[in-house]
């Protein structure tokens, strides 16, 4: 038997009913706060990704699907969406039409990892990207887009961690002071910091291992190094957080592990996911438009990550499969040529129903209907032909009656519609 690629899975109906749900919850939200949908391809050049997320960044190392084609062209699965829809608005010169942009997508991502729970190779993300405004007022905004989905979503059990990354002004010294700071303790970095320590010094921040961790006792934070503008920026933000009464920790450590971020940088972490407890990332990125190819302009934005979200709520939730309103059971050809006919009409009447078309025993059918769920059976056999009504079963009260036959689809239309807006 051929089976699924280690890191891949599939997403079975009785699961694909919460992340349905997820993503008509987040639609509706990015719809109220003015966004439109953007969608964008899998497969880019590798350079894109390389210049965008940065080439010295794990993703971009060691994590990304890369091949060349026929032509020798390098082409990468996309680890994530933002490189892609910054190429798309300078591409499509949208920023041409309207500097500001809001947009949002969803698919998956693929990123070579080492595969765990909450962590996959190919996983969904829903992302949002704002291009165009500098003000803070926007990343609080982007903030509560994401705060809100999880209201909607009732998750309590999650924390928001912000900080501020700063700008190309401060940040290079800031990177000089931790270099020196992490100079003096080299000997105590993995062999993946102490190259870091050279190119990337932030990226030892990200760093699990246990010496890194505690190398990092007492380092220098980012945040007492911000200059006047990005210190006022942060203070902005946090400022509308708290306006919105959003809660949040700053965490001066935050540094996410992807390169394009400046100044605000977020992250909503679970209590209960275990190592992978990150559910959604994000941030701003002013030079990364520019850095890419196109004009000045500034982005800012941040992905939910749909797999580790459906976790969180299916431990909780009950299945949220749409159980039918109705199951006809039809016995012999005639009655299940009739049913056939009334099952299509009724489903375009918007009642759920089903039948088993295999013609089975009437107890089978009433086993089906009963494992079904549904609230409802409809009963029809040569009996009920010659005598011109089909039997109504309630499968709560276990009250019957008799339906004209002409009528079935008018009184089961009363019935159930009857029941669903009571
Ligand atoms: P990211 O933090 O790399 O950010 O990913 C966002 C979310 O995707 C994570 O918080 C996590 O929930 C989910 N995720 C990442 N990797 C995996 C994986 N291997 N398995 C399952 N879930 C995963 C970004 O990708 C940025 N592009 C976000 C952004 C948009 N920043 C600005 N705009």
């Amino acid at each position: 038997m051929i089976q699924l690629v280690r890191g891949f899975k599939d997403v079975l109906p009785g699961e694909i009913e919460l992340w349905q749900d997820i993503e008509d919850i987040m639609r509706n939200i990015f719809e109220e706060f003015g966004f439109t949908q953007i969608r964008t391809p899998i497969l880019e050049r590798t350079e894109l990704f390389a210049r965008g997320i940065g080439a010295t960044t794990d993703i971009v190392e060691k994590e990304m699907y890369t091949f060349s084609d026929l032509k020798n062209e390098s082409l990468s699965m996309r680890p994530e969406a933002t490189a892609s829809v910054v190429r798309a608005y300078i591409e499509h010169k949208m920023y041409a039409q309207n500097p500001v942009q809001k947009l949002y997508s969803m698919g998956p991502m693929f990123r070579r990892e080492r595969p765990q729970k909450g962590r996959y190779r190919q996983f969904y993300q829903i992302n949002a990207e704002v291009f165009g405004l500098y003000s803070p007022k926007i990343d609080a905004e982007l903030i509560l887009i994401l705060m809100t989905l999880m209201d909607r979503l009732s998750l309590t059990e999650v924390v928001l961690h912000i900080n501020s990354l700063g700008c190309e002004r401060c940040r290079p010294a800031f990177k000089e002071r931790l270099q020196i700071f992490l100079a003096e303790r080299i000997e105590t970095l993995c062999p993946d910091c102490r190259r870091r320590y050279e190119v990337n010094p932030l990226r030892v921040f990200d760093c699990k291992a246990q010496g890194c961790r505690e190398s990092l006792e007492g380092a220098p934070t980012i945040l007492d190094h911000l200059c006047e503008e990005c210190r006022n920026h942060f203070n902005e933000v946090r400022d509308f957080l708290n306006r919105f009464q959003i809660s949040y920790k700053v965490n001066p450590r935050l540094v996410r592990g992807l390169d394009y971020y400046t100044r605000t940088a977020f992250e909503v972490l679970a209590a209960h996911l275990g190592a992978q407890n990150a559910v959604a990332g994000g941030g701003r990125y002013d030079g990364l438009v520019k850095a890419l190819g196109g004009p000045a302009q500034p982005g800012v934005g941040f992905a939910v990550g749909l797999d580790r979200l459906a976790s969180l709520l299916s431990d909780r939730a009950p299945g949220l499969v749409k159980q039918p309103n109705v199951f006809i059971a039809a016995l012999g050809d005639r009655a299940q040529d009739r049913a056939f006919v009334w099952l299509q009409a009724l489903r375009f009447e918007g009642i759920r129903t089903e039948m088993d078309v295999e013609d089975r025993s009437l107890k089978s059918q009433m086993r089906q209907a009963d494992k079904s769920g549904a609230s409802y059976v409809l009963i029809v056999g040569e009996r009920e032909l010659e005598e011109g009504a089909a039997v109504w079963r309630d499968m709560n009260t276990k009250e019957q009656e008799t339906v004209p036959l002409e009528e079935v689809v008018e009184f089961v239309k009363k019935s159930v519609m009857g029941i669903a807006s009571a």
